[in-house]
C-alpha cells in the first residue's frame, strides 16, 4: 500500500494560470502543484508578445471588447468578454506587485509609462510586455513566489495520469476527488486526494507536426476531463500562428506578432508584399486571415515559406524591443537587421477546451479548469493576440474565490484506492508508441490543418479511430510511461478536434473548409459542444 497524500486543492500545471491560482489560494488553504516537467516548462514561459489590457488613457474597455468580439467571428460570449477585459488592468497591476519587470518608456510629458505594443486584431496599442520575453518574466517571477510559500507543495516531474472521481468508484453523485500521478523519476503512480482539483494543463499544440508549443502541450487536461465525463467545446478552432521561424534546426521558435505590430512586412520570395490582397488591415489582420493568406501564397507559388522583413527598422529599436528574436535568429545565421526572416505558420493555440464559466467551474463538481485547457467563451472562433495570458490571470483569480467556498463546504473525501498495476507487464514494443506519435502528428497536419475538407477530415477520423483502439489496448496491457500517457491524450484530443470539425459545416474564424467556404449564421452561430456518450 502506498500512502495517499491529501490536499485542499490540487493544481495540475504550472503555467500562468496554475501559478497565479496557487498564489491566490495559499494564504487560506494548502495547495499542491503537480507539473510534469520542471516548474517553468510551459507555454507561458515562451510567450513573447505580452498581456493585453486597457492601460492607455485613450483606450477603453468598449474598444478592447469590440476588437475581441470581431476577432472571435460571432462566437465569443459577450458577458465573458466584458468580465475578463474589465479586470485586465487590475491583473497587470497584480503582476507588477509580484515583481514582473514590464518594459517602460518615457512619455511625451516626460513621465515613465508602460510601453504598449500592438498586435493583430487590436485597433490600438494595448499590449504590456517585457521586451520580447514577457512569458519568461511572468513565469520566473511567479515561480519565485510559489517556491517561497510555505502552504504550497510542489511536485515537479510528476505527470497526472487520470482524475479520480466518485463516478469511477461507483459512488453517486459524481465528484472529482483527486488524481493518479506518475512520478517520472521513481516510476511509481501516486494517489493525490483533494477537496478541489484544477486542470491548468495548457494547450495541445503537439497534436500537430509543426507547432510553436513546448513538448508539454499534449492536451492532457482536456483528455482527462473528457474521460471523467466533462463537456468540451469548440475543439475545431485551432489557431495557427502565422510566423514561426523556418529553419531546419529551429524547433518551434516563434517570431512574435509584435514584429508586425511595430511595422514588419510579410514578403514573397520575389520580395513582393501580399497581405493587401487579403485584408485591408494587411499584416495586422487577425491571425486566421494572415495564416490562411500565407498558406494560400505558399501553395500558389510552390514555396515552403514566406519572409518577415524588419530590415527597415532601426537597429537600436530592434535590439531594445526584440533582443530574444535577434539573438535566436543570429544563432541560425539570420541577421534580422539586414535580411528578411524565413517564416511558416504553425499550430499555436487551442481556442476550445473543457467547458467552464468565468470562475473555472466545469460540469463535474470538485473539478475546475483554467487557462488554455478551458473554454470560457472569451475567444470564440479565433483568439485575439495576447488575450490568452489575460484570460489565465483573470479566470484564475475568479476561480480562487469559488474554490475557497467549495473547500470550506466539502466534507472530507473517502479513501481512494491505489493505482492497480496487477494486470499489466512491461511494454515489449516501445516502437508502437514512437511510431503512433509520429503518424498522428503528420496526418493531423496534412488533413486537419489550416485548410480542411470533408474528405480529409473523414480520412483523419478513420486513422484516429484505429490509433485509439491500438493505444487503448496498449494502455490496458502494459505498464504506463510518460510517452504512453501523452500519446493516449493526444489521440483523444485529436479525435475531439476532428469530430468537432466534421460537425461544423461552414467556415468561420479558424475553421476553414473547402466544402463549406462561407460562414453560415443561420445554422452554425453556436459553439460545438461534445459530451460523453456522443460517440463511443
Ligand atoms: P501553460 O503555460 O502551457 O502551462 C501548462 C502546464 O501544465 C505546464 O506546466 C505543463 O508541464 C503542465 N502539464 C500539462 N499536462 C500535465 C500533466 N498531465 N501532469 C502534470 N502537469 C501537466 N499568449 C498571450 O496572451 N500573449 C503572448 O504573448 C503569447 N505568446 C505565446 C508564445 C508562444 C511561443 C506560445 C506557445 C504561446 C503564446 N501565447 C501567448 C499563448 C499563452 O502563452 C498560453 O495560452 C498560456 O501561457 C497558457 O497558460 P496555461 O497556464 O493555461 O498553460
Ligand atoms: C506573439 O507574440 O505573437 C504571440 C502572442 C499570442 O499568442 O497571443
Amino acid at each position: 500500500m502506498r500512502e495517499a497524500s491529501a490536499f485542499d486543492v490540487l493544481i495540475i500545471g504550472s503555467g500562468a494560470s496554475g501559478l497565479s491560482l496557487a498564489l491566490a489560494l495559499a494564504d487560506e488553504v494548502n495547495v499542491a502543484i503537480v507539473s510534469k516537467s520542471s516548474l517553468e516548462e510551459s507555454a507561458t514561459f515562451y510567450a513573447q508578445g505580452g498581456v493585453s489590457a486597457v492601460i492607455d488613457q485613450a483606450d477603453s474597455i468598449e474598444s478592447h471588447v469590440a476588437d475581441t468580439l470581431a476577432a472571435g467571428a460571432g462566437l465569443c460570449r459577450a458577458d465573458v468578454v466584458n468580465f475578463i477585459v474589465k479586470r485586465g488592468r487590475e491583473r497587470v497591476e497584480w503582476l507588477i506587485e509580484q515583481g514582473v519587470p514590464f518594459t517602460t518608456h518615457q512619455s511625451a510629458d516626460g513621465s515613465m509609462d508602460f510601453h504598449l505594443t500592438q498586435e493583430g486584431g487590436h485597433s490600438r496599442r494595448r499590449v504590456v510586455h517585457a521586451a520580447d520575453a514577457t512569458g519568461r518574466a511572468i513565469e520566473t517571477t511567479l515561480i519565485d513566489r510559489v517556491r517561497a510559500h510555505p502552504a504550497i507543495s510542489i511536485f515537479e516531474r510528476h505527470m497526472a495520469v487520470d482524475l479520480v472521481t466518485f463516478g469511477k468508484l461507483g459512488i453517486t453523485p459524481d465528484r472529482c476527488i483527486g488524481a493518479y500521478v506518475l512520478d517520472l523519476d521513481e516510476h511509481i503512480v501516486k494517489t493525490l486526494g483533494a477537496q478541489c482539483c484544477v486542470l491548468a494543463t495548457g494547450g495541445a499544440g503537439k497534436v500537430y507536426l509543426y507547432t510553436s508549443n513546448p513538448d508539454v502541450a499534449t492536451g492532457d487536461g482536456i483528455a482527462m476531463a473528457w474521460r471523467a465525463g466533462c463537456a468540451v467545446a469548440n475543439m475545431e478552432f485551432v489557431q495557427f500562428h502565422p510566423t514561426c521561424l523556418y529553419h531546419p534546426k529551429a524547433k518551434s521558435f516563434l517570431l512574435t506578432e509584435a514584429l508586425r505590430g511595430e511595422g514588419g512586412y510579410l514578403l514573397l520570395e520575389s520580395g513582393e508584399r501580399f497581405m493587401h490582397r487579403f485584408d485591408k488591415r494587411e499584416e495586422l489582420a487577425p491571425r486566421d486571415i494572415v495564416a490562411r493568406a500565407i498558406d494560400h501564397e505558399m501553395k500558389r507559388t510552390g514555396g515552403d515559406h514566406v519572409y518577415l522583413d524588419v530590415t527597415h527598422k532601426p537597429i537600436g529599436f530592434l535590439s531594445e524591443h526584440f533582443p530574444t528574436v535577434l539573438e535566436k535568429c543570429a544563432s541560425f545565421g539570420i541577421d534580422i537587421t539586414s535580411m528578411p526572416i524565413p517564416v511558416v505558420p504553425a499550430a499555436h493555440y487551442l481556442c476550445g477546451g473543457v467547458v467552464t464559466d468565468v470562475r473555472g467551474h466545469t460540469s463535474l463538481p470538485g473539478l475546475y479548469a483554467v487557462g488554455e485547457a478551458a473554454c470560457t467563451g472569451l475567444h470564440g472562433a479565433n483568439r485575439m493576440a495576447s488575450n490568452s495570458l489575460l484570460e489565465c490571470l483573470v479566470v484564475a483569480e475568479a476561480a480562487a474565490t469559488s474554490i475557497l467556498t467549495t473547500v470550506a463546504e466539502t466534507p472530507t473525501r473517502p479513501d481512494i484506492p491505489n493505482w492497480d498495476e496487477s494486470q499489466v507487464t512491461d511494454a515489449d514494443e516501445e516502437i508502437v508508441v514512437a511510431h503512433n506519435w509520429d503518424e498522428l502528428r503528420r496526418f493531423m497536419w496534412d488533413y486537419v490543418g489550416i485548410v480542411r475538407s470533408s474528405k480529409r477530415l473523414e480520412r483523419a477520423r478513420n486513422r484516429v479511430d484505429l490509433l485509439h483502439k491500438e493505444i487503448s489496448e496498449f494502455y490496458g496491457n502494459f505498464r504506463i510511461s510518460g510517452d504512453l500517457i501523452e500519446l493516449r491524450n493526444l489521440v483523444q484530443v485529436a479525435e475531439l478536434i476532428i469530430r468537432s470539425a466534421l460537425k461544423r459545416k461552414e467556415s468561420r474564424g479558424l475553421h476553414y473548409t473547402l466544402d463549406y467556404p462561407r460562414r453560415d449564421d443561420k445554422n452554425h452561430a453556436h459553439d460545438t459542444i461534445l459530451r460523453a456518450g456522443d460517440f463511443s
